[in-house]
């Protein structure tokens, strides 16, 4: 599936929606979307044109970019895409580190970076709220730039 910058705060809203719906997190607002776009260094990344299949949005700064969200369609799912993903941001941005804080509890994205080659670099204790009066850790992972690889299929 083709990759490209895609700054349609609409779609990408949407697909969050989408994403997230299942794990019970807030999803963010278009006008959030258009908000972060409109600093130069928050860039977005779309696999499947116009209503975004996937997306990762990233802050690019000095030392390498963070993750600030990835979210792929429940039907467009372990077909690579969002592994297809990270990989494109990170040529795109020429990112020589990649790091990105989840939760805990969140299976499929600790599986996602484990299998990636992001190793947890922290810990933020009980950063997460849940129901029930119950909290789960946050975890910071990061990874090096990966020279001469790509996961992009
Ligand atoms: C996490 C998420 C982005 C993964 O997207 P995806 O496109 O399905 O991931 P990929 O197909 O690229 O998966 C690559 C590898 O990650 C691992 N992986 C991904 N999802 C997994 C799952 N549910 N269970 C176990 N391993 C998983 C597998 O090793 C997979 O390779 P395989 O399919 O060949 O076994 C997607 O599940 C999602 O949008 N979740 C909700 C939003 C979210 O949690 N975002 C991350 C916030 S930090």
């Amino acid at each position: 599936m083709k990759i490209g910058t895609l700054n349609n705060a609409q779609a990408l809203a949407q697909t969050h929606m989408l994403a997230f719906a299942a794990r019970a997190e807030r999803a963010w607002s278009a006008q959030e979307f258009d908000d972060l776009l409109a600093h130069e260094n928050i860039h977005a990344f779309a696999a499947g044109s116009a209503n975004a299949q996937g997306f990762i949005l990233l802050q690019n700064l000095p030392d390498g970019a963070e993750i600030l969200t990835l979210a792929v369609r429940p039907q467009a799912r372990r077909l690579g895409l969002a592994r297809a993903l990270i990989s494109h941001a990170e040529n795109a941005l020429g990112a020589r580190r990649l790091w990105l804080e989840v939760a805990e509890d969140n299976a499929a994205a600790c599986a996602l970076y484990a299998v990636t080659g992001f190793r947890v670099s922290g810990r933020r204790s009980k950063y997460y709220k849940r129901a029930g009066n119950f909290s789960v850790d946050a975890l910071l992972m990061e990874r090096d730039r990966r020279e001469g690889q790509s996961d992009e299929h």
